[in-house]
């Protein structure tokens, strides 16, 4: 429909585009549709008996102050909290290092606006997140990529990409969205040391860090930072900049995550997180401060362990049994999702439309890729569903790949 406004779209409008996970999500809104597609955790995890105990309490004891504007820095308690925990196994750090942020998906909005020109290039796994792609893009972010492969980003290709001077380095360590896998401790040590080298700045996006299946927990990349520049205060540096959330081991419906930087970039943040939203929700922080409180958070996290753990066992099982030796997958160690790669002949996308008529669904992986390729991997996701369905829609996706093997085109 013809409206006023056909004409009057900013220039960068035109950079937007809609995410191709948005677009198939509202197709496995179907209910009889296996989906691997989405990011979402399962929701028979949501702590929902301890939400609305913490609702009740924060109505009764905090009531004017949890519905009332707040600070755009966020919720007192809540950051004095995160800080703590954060000192506990990484950095030395306090609450004026810390932002809440309505998800990490805004943190990523943010950095871009206070750090991205058009033009300027971020340096990037290749696949790397897809909603950080979308977020920077309307600030004009050109990209230089370093491949991925089993041990994460490969760092005998990072000084190359380092010399093209990008403004920074965008990393995934720990089970990586879209692949699940997880960055040595080697190349997390490379990784730093380069970057130094080249004053090249990090930003750490760690939302899955907590969910580790099997393994030791590997140091994080701010943490080994820290520990490279020999910092004598063991007070945190600054050189990166450091995202979690709250969506996968609370809720992602909280929209919920902290942002740790310099209180000098957390001022520019604070600025720019003003003219977008004021503050995050204030009732939204209290009451997420009230169930986190007195350790549940690792509590938690250890059910959601569990629980994933087996679905990503019952996933990779499948996977061994129905899928045809052609395709190949990772084996991560946590997280949610996992990648698969199919021979050079194959596209996802179509793949995809053969398994939606099978009513089963995943992500193609092309649009991981900013500058182009992986035209023959997909991600699935193993939270969301279900053992029982996760078997199913295993073994009808392993026929449409079987039957597509078997006649290349
Ligand atoms: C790597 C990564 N960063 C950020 C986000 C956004 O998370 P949030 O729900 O906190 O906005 C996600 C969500 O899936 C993610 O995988």
């Amino acid at each position: 429909m013809h409206t006023p406004w056909d004409h009057r779209y900013a220039q960068r409008t035109q950079r937007m585009v809609s995410s191709a996970i948005r677009e198939l999500l509202k197709l496995t809104e179907q209910p009889d549709i296996i989906s691997f597609g989405g990011g979402l955790p399962g929701a028979d995890v949501f702590p929902i008996a301890e939400f609305r105990e913490a609702c009740d309490r924060v109505l009764l004891e905090n009531g004017p102050q949890a519905l009332q504007y707040s600070t755009t820095e966020g919720y007192a308690p809540l950051r004095e909290q995160i800080a703590r925990h954060t000192s506990r196994y990484a950095i030395q750090i306090g609450p004026e290092n810390i932002m809440i942020t309505s998800g990490s998906q805004q943190a990523l909005d943010l950095l871009g606006r206070i750090f991205i020109n058009h033009g300027d290039r971020i340096l990037v796994e290749s696949p790397t997140y897809l909603g950080a792609l979308q977020a920077w893009a309307a600030y004009g972010a050109e990209y230089v990529t370093v491949p991925m492969d089993k041990q994460g980003m490969n760092t005998d290709a990072l000084e190359e990409a380092l010399r093209t001077g990008p403004k920074f380095i965008y990393v995934l360590p720990n089970f990586q969205n879209p692949t699940g896998v997880t960055l040595s401790l080697e190349r997390r040590k490379r990784l730093v040391e380069l970057a130094d080298r080249y004053g090249v700045p990090i930003i750490e996006d760690d939302p899955y860090g907590q969910l580790r299946y099997e393994g030791e927990h590997l140091p994080s990349v701010v943490a080994l930072d820290d520990e490279y520049r020999a910092n004598s205060e063991a007070y945190y540096h600054g050189n990166v900049i450091y995202l979690s959330t709250f969506s996968k081991i609370l809720a992602p419906g909280l929209r919920l995550a902290w942002v740790v930087a310099p209180p000098e970039v957390i001022r520019k943040l604070v600025q720019a997180k003003q003219g977008a939203d004021l503050h995050t929700a204030t009732f939204n922080q209290v009451v997420a401060y009230e169930v986190s409180r007195g350790g549940f958070l690792d509590q938690h996290a250890k059910l959601i362990c569990r629980v994933y753990k087996e679905r990503r066992d019952v996933m990779l099982a499948a996977m061994d049994r129905h899928f045809p030796p052609e395709v190949d997958w990772t084996q991560p160690a946590g997280g949610l999702f996992l990648w698969g790669t199919m021979p050079e002949y194959l596209n996802a996308a179509d793949v995809l439309s053969e398994a939606i008529q099978q009513k089963v669904a995943f992500v193609p992986g092309g649009p991981f890729h900013p500058n182009g390729g992986g035209q023959n991997t997909m991600r699935l996701n193993f939270s969301y569903a279900t053992p029982d369905k996760i078997m199913e829609g295993i073994a009808r996706l392993g026929q449409v790949l079987k039957s597509r093997v078997k006649e290349p085109a």
